[in-house]
C-alpha cells in the first residue's frame, strides 16, 4: 500500500515537473511540486461558489477566503512608500488602531540614490511593517516608466530608464518578499499618465513596448520573483490592460512563466468573460457603491462568473487556475501550511534610519555655483526660509500612496533642528496654495521683507502634493488621478522667486516635487538648486544636513529635466495626454524616451539624466575592456580628489556605431555607486552580456545584436562622459 502511494506521488511529481521545464529561478520558488499537489487537493474539495469567492474582493482591501477549508482572505495595503492607514472594511479610517507607519521617501527619490542595496532596505522596511500590521500583500512598487514630466504620479515611480527601473525594483521586491510578504508590482502596463486613466487607449510600437515599457516588469517577475502583479487601468491597443490576453497570458504568464497572481487595479475590470479568459486572477475595487453596500457578489468575477460556468459558457478550469495561483502565493508566504509568518517590526530606529539614509542619498544637488553650498553652521547669520513646502507635511498627499506617518520632519523643522545657536531662522510661506491661483501680493511682500533683511535665503517651493481632505485632488500637481497642466511653477512662484532674488541673490532654491519644473525665469541668477522630491519622514533632516554639509550629496537624477515642456519627447515627437479624438494616446516618441531622445536629437536639457553634484571631486581613469564571447568585463578607477568623503555614481552606456534599424545615441546598461574617503580610489568592475548590445527588431519581431563596433562610455551623467572605449561584438 505504502509503496504504491509513493509510486503515485513520484509519478505525479514527475508529471508536474515535466510540465514546467523552463521556469526562471525566482518563479520556481512559487512552484514547488509538493505544494502543487496540496493545492490541487484543496481545489478538489471546493465548490464552484467557494472558488469564485476567492477571485474577487470581499472588502475594499481584501479578497475572499474559504473558512471551511482554513483558506484565509488576502489582506492588501497600499503602498509604495509606507503601509497605509487602516481602511477597515468600508473605507473608514479606524482611529482605534495603531496604523501609523514609517513614511519612506517616494519612489523617485529612492531611484535617485542609484543604490541597489538601499532598494533592498527600502523593501525590507515596507515588508516588515506590513507583516507587523497583519497585511499579506503590499501594493507596490510602482514601476511605470516616467514618460512625461506632467504625469501626476511620477513621484511614485522610478525612472525614465528601464535599466535603472529594473535594478531598483528588483531590490525593493526582494526586500519586501524576504519579510514573508508579497509585493504587487504595478501598474502593468503603459499607465504613464493619469489623464483619462480609466479610458485612454495607449498605442505604441512593439519595439517601444519591449525596449522601454516592459523590461522593469520582466525583471520584477524573473529576477525579483514578484508574487503578484497589478494590471493597469488604461487600455492597451484597444483592449483594457486588465482584460488583455496579449499582456497577461502571452507575455506575463507564457513568455515570462509567471506563476503568481494578477490583481486588477481598483475598479479596472469592465466585463466578465474577457478577464476570466485572458489571465486576470483577482478583481479588486469594482464600483464604490457596490463596496459601500457590501455587494461583492455583484462584481464581474463573482455571481456573473458562476452563472457563466453553470451555463457551460466558461470552463471551470479557468477558475481553478486562478484559485491555484492564489493558493500558491498563500503557501509561499506561509498563510497556508505549517510554517509561521515572520513577526515584523514597527516604528523602529532602524526603519527611521533607513528612511533618513534614502533621503540623504536621494536628494540631488543640481547646481552649486562657486561652491555656494555647503553653509557653515559656525558663521553667525540670519536665514530667511521662504516657501509653502518648507512647512508642509507631505505624507498624506498624493492619493493611494499616502501614509499616516509616525512623524514627519519638514524642511523648516529640519533646518531649525540642526542649525545651532549661530543661525537665526525667519519663515514666511511667500505664496498660497489656491486653485488656479497666481501670486498673493501680501504674502509675497512679507517674504521679500524678511529676505531683504536676511544674510541669505533658503527657498522651499515646487509642486503641490494635494490631500484628499484639501478638496484638491482634482487640481493637485503631484497626485493620483491628475496630471500637471504644464511644467511651470504654480501659485505665482516664478514671480516670487524673482522678487526675492532682486533683494537678496544669495539664495538656495529647493524644489519639492516628482520631477522637472521650468526654471528658465530665474535659474541663471540662482547660485544653488536642490531637488528634494518628497523625501519621507526624515526628509527635513536630510535636506538640512546636506545644506550645512553634515552630509555630502550623492543623488543623481533618474530622469532628464528639460529646459521647457516643448523640448520633451512626449510633446516634441509623441502625444500627451491624448490625440484629437480624446480617446487614445500615441507614443510616437517610441523608444526615444528621456535621454535617449535628448542625446540622439542633440537637444540640450536643463539637467541631464544621471546628473547630480557633490561637495568633492572624482577622477575617472584606467578604462579596461575585456571582450570575451559570453561577456564583456569593464573596469575603471574612480578617485576622490577632493577634501571630503563622498559617493559617486558611475554610469556605463553602450553606443552602437552601426545598426540595421535606427537606435538611440547611447543607452544605460550598468552603474555602480562608490563611497570614497578623500584621496581614496577604487576599481569598479561591471559586466555586460550580449543582451546589453541588442535591440528589439520589430521587423523580425525578436531581439537582435548587429555585429560590429560598440562604444563603451563611462560617465558621471548621460552628458558628462569621462572615459570611452570601443569593442567589436
Ligand atoms: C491605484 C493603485 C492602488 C489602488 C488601491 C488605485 O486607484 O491606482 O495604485 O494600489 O488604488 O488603493
Amino acid at each position: 500500500m505504502k509503496n504504491n502511494y509513493f509510486l503515485k506521488l513520484t509519478a505525479r511529481l514527475l508529471v508536474l515537473l515535466m510540465a514546467v521545464p523552463m521556469l526562471s529561478v525566482a518563479q520556481n520558488d512559487l512552484f514547488k511540486a509538493e505544494t502543487e499537489i496540496k493545492i490541487n487537493e484543496l481545489i478538489r474539495q471546493m465548490s464552484l461558489a467557494e472558488k469564485v469567492n476567492m477571485i474577487h474582493a470581499s472588502s475594499p482591501f481584501t479578497s475572499g477566503g474559504v473558512a471551511r477549508l482554513g483558506i484565509p482572505e488576502f489582506i492588501t495595503s497600499d503602498g509604495p512608500h509606507g503601509v497605509r492607514a487602516e481602511h477597515g472594511r468600508d473605507w473608514e479610517l479606524d482611529n482605534n488602531i495603531p496604523d501609523s507607519g514609517t513614511y519612506l521617501p517616494v519612489g523617485v527619490c529612492l531611484a535617485a540614490t542609484w543604490n541597489k542595496e538601499l532598494g533592498y532596505e527600502f523593501g525590507r522596511v515596507l515588508g516588515s511593517e506590513a507583516n507587523y500590521r497583519g497585511k499579506d500583500i503590499i501594493l507596490g512598487p510602482g514601476i511605470n516608466i516616467i514618460r512625461s514630466p506632467l504625469n501626476g504620479r511620477n513621484f511614485e515611480y522610478l525612472s525614465e530608464d528601464p535599466i535603472l527601473v529594473s535594478k531598483m525594483a528588483v531590490g525593493s521586491i526582494k526586500g519586501i518578499q524576504d519579510q514573508g510578504i508579497s509585493c504587487c508590482v504595478k501598474h502593468f502596463v503603459a499607465n504613464n499618465q493619469e489623464t483619462r486613466r480609466n479610458t485612454i487607449d495607449v498605442q505604441m510600437s512593439e519595439r517601444a513596448l519591449r525596449e522601454i515599457y516592459l523590461p522593469g516588469f520582466k525583471a520584477a517577475v524573473q529576477l525579483g520573483g514578484a508574487n503578484t502583479v497589478m494590471s493597469a487601468y488604461n487600455k492597451f491597443r484597444g483592449q483594457w490592460a486588465s482584460h488583455s490576453h496579449y499582456l497577461l497570458n502571452s507575455i506575463l504568464k507564457k513568455e515570462w512563466v509567471f506563476k503568481g497572481v494578477v490583481i486588477s487595479d481598483w475598479n479596472a475590470v469592465h466585463a466578465t468573460p474577457e478577464p476570466l479568459w485572458n489571465g486576470l486572477d483577482l478583481e479588486m475595487g469594482t464600483d464604490l457603491s457596490m463596496m459601500q453596500n457590501r455587494q461583492y457578489n455583484k462584481f464581474y468575477m463573482a455571481d456573473p462568473a458562476i452563472k457563466l460556468v453553470n451555463e457551460g459558457k466558461i470552463p471551470e478550469y479557468l477558475i481553478d487556475d486562478k484559485v491555484r495561483r492564489l493558493l500558491r502565493v498563500m503557501y509561499k508566504t506561509n498563510m497556508l501550511g505549517d510554517l509561521k509568518r515572520i513577526q515584523g517590526e514597527y516604528n523602529t530606529t532602524a526603519h527611521r534610519q533607513t528612511a533618513l539614509q534614502i533621503s540623504e542619498e536621494g536628494i540631488v544637488l543640481l547646481k552649486n555655483e562657486n561652491n555656494f553650498l555647503p553653509l557653515n553652521k559656525k558663521q553667525k547669520r540670519t536665514i530667511a526660509v521662504i516657501g509653502f513646502n518648507a512647512d508642509r507635511k507631505q505624507s498624506l498627499g498624493g492619493g493611494s500612496s499616502q501614509v499616516r506617518a509616525f512623524y514627519e520632519i519638514t524642511p523648516l523643522a529640519g533646518l531649525q533642528n540642526i542649525v545651532g545657536k549661530n543661525v537665526t531662522i525667519n519663515y514666511e510661506p511667500g505664496y498660497e496654495v489656491k486653485r488656479n491661483g497666481g501670486a498673493n501680493t501680501e504674502l509675497m511682500n512679507r517674504a521679500v521683507a524678511i529676505a531683504s533683511k536676511a544674510d541669505m535665503v533658503i527657498y522651499v517651493g515646487g509642486s503641490f502634493h494635494g490631500y484628499t481632505h484639501d478638496n484638491w485632488s482634482d487640481n493637485a500637481y503631484d497626485a493620483e488621478d491628475t496630471d500637471k497642466p504644464d511644467m511651470m511653477l504654480p501659485f505665482g512662484q516664478d514671480e516670487l522667486i524673482k522678487a526675492i532674488l532682486a533683494v537678496n541673490p544669495k539664495m538656495v532654491v529647493v524644489m519639492v516635487g516628482g520631477g522637472a519644473m521650468d526654471m528658465r525665469l530665474w535659474i541663471n541668477e540662482t547660485p544653488a538648486i536642490i531637488q528634494s522630491w518628497y523625501a519621507g519622514m526624515e526628509g527635513g533632516h536630510a535636506l538640512a544636513r546636506i545644506i550645512f554639509g553634515d552630509v555630502n550629496p550623492s543623488g543623481k537624477l533618474p530622469m532628464t529635466f528639460p529646459k521647457k515642456l516643448e523640448d520633451h519627447p512626449s510633446q516634441a515627437m509623441g502625444e500627451f495626454p491624448y490625440d484629437t479624438s480624446g480617446l487614445a494616446v500615441h507614443y510616437y516618441d517610441d523608444i526615444y524616451v528621456g535621454y535617449r531622445y535628448y542625446d540622439t536629437w542633440k537637444v540640450v536639457p536643463e539637467f541631464a539624466f544621471g546628473h547630480g553634484l557633490s561637495y568633492t571631486n572624482f577622477e575617472y581613469s584606467n578604462l579596461n575592456i575585456l571582450n570575451e564571447n559570453a561577456k564583456v568585463t569593464i573596469s575603471f578607477t574612480i578617485k576622490n580628489t577632493g577634501k571630503l568623503a563622498g559617493a559617486e555614481i558611475a554610469q556605463v552606456y553602450v553606443k552602437p556605431y552601426q545598426s540595421v534599424l535606427p537606435r538611440p545615441e547611447k543607452e544605460l546598461k550598468e552603474f555602480d555607486k562608490v563611497y570614497l574617503e578623500p584621496g581614496a580610489f577604487k576599481t569598479v568592475t561591471l559586466q555586460l552580456t550580449n543582451d546589453d548590445f541588442s535591440y528589439f527588431d520589430d521587423l523580425k519581431n525578436t531581439w537582435v545584436m548587429d555585429p560590429g563596433k560598440y562604444g563603451i562610455l563611462v560617465g558621471a551623467s548621460s552628458r558628462d562622459i569621462k572615459l570611452s572605449g570601443m569593442l567589436s561584438r
